[in-house]
């Protein structure tokens, strides 16, 4: 037990990218017979990449014809149906960095109340020379016991099978192994459910061969006007924000080319005026409210007042565009060329 319990908090640090393993103990482990490399090895880890999500469909602004197709799989999948119906073995989602793909994977797993597996596919590549496929076999092995399970696999794009070395030769075992995990997905003999949904900020670096194993392949753009509206609405719930002129920032924030992150933040930095506003008797004198104990702080209590519109003006001048408009025509030639629903 205690044995387990060790594994799984180091497979806990390596998952979070900390590389706790010297290079020299790797050659060393990969030179150990098939005996010794024992699965025990491996166990731990598919269960240290299990989170919790409480995140569901309503926190999502927008993304409404992204969040049809993953429900529309989600459904087909689970219900039952006849042998000739086959459901989708995984999703890619692909668009531009804080869009919401983790928060679609994560809602898909928290509507659901199923178990939410999440994984950056580079840690796996990048960590364990000839140890990769088995631990994307050991990730599905603990998908399958924990079923229905989500399985959120994020960056995508490294593995890239065009390149040569020990990074290649690893990419195509962990390709091959994930299409055969992705395969029994669909084994009509198991009733134990495991959606893969697949993720992506540079979709060009995807390989051909990749593409074709995924058809199912999603465009979440940066959000519309009404879009945009939706996820301050969903930002700035609890708070009265009767004097914001919702159409005006969703149009400032279009011209800007926010992503929903950056929308987030925008909603932070506009709470974060109107608190100094509402409690100048703290903020100004920070310092010394900062030397009082804990206990005599959690006595006191924020004021919260109206947001206003210049608090978001001011969020919108100290957010910078982070994404290009060339950047952008780029994902939509490429949504045009490859992105299937
Ligand atoms: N469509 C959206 N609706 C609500 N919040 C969003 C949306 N897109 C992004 N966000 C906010 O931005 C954060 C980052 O989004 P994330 O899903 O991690 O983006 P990605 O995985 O595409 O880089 C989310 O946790 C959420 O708070
Ligand atoms: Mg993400």
């Amino acid at each position: 037990m205690k044995a387990h319990l060790e594994n799984a908090k180091k497979w806990e640090e390596i998952s979070k990218g900390v590389k706790i393993v010297p290079r020299k103990m790797m050659v060393e482990r990969n030179n150990k017979s098939d005996q010794e490399s024992t699965e025990d090895d491996l166990s731990g880890f598919g269960e240290s990449l299990i989170e919790k999500s409480t995140v569901t469909w309503k926190d999502i602004g927008g993304l409404d014809e992204v969040k049809d197709l993953i429900q529309e799989t989600i459904v087909i999948a689970i219900l039952n149906k006849p042998e000739s119906v086959k459901p989708d073995k995984g999703i890619l989602l692909f668009g531009p960095p804080g869009t919401g793909k983790t928060l679609l994977a994560a809602a898909a797993a928290g509507s659901l109340k199923v178990t939410f597996f999440n994984v950056k596919i580079s840690n796996i590549l990048s960590k364990y020379f000839g140890e990769s496929s088995k631990l994307i076999t050991a990730l599905y092995e603990s998908a399958r016991a924990h079923a229905p399970s989500i399985v959120f696999i994020d960056e995508f794009d490294s593995i890239t099978l065009s390149r040569d070395g020990d990074q290649g030769e690893a990419s195509r075992k962990v390709l091959s192994t994930l299409l055969a995990e992705l395969d029994g997905f669909q084994d009509k003999k198991s009733d134990r459910l495991v959606l893969t949904l697949a993720a992506t900020n540079t979709p060009k670096d995807l390989d051909q061969a990749v593409l074709s194993r995924f058809p199912k392949r999603i465009y979440t753009p940066l959000p519309d006007k009404k879009s945009c509206q939706e996820i301050i609405k969903i930002q700035l719930r609890g708070l009265d924000s009767a004097s914001i002129e919702f159409e005006k920032i969703g149009e400032m924030c279009v011209t800007n080319r926010y992503s929903g992150r950056d929308i987030q933040n925008i909603c932070k930095d506009a709470i974060h005026s109107m608190l100094h506003r509402s409690n100048p008797d703290i903020f100004t004198d920070i310092d010394k409210i900062a030397e009082l104990p804990f206990d005599e702080l959690k006595k006191r209590t924020l004021k919260v007042s109206t947001l206003t519109m210049d608090d978001f003006t001011g969020a919108i001048a100290r957010v910078k565009t982070p994404v290009s408009a060339a950047k952008l025509a780029e994902y939509d030639d490429w949504n045009k060329k490859y992105g299937a629903g």
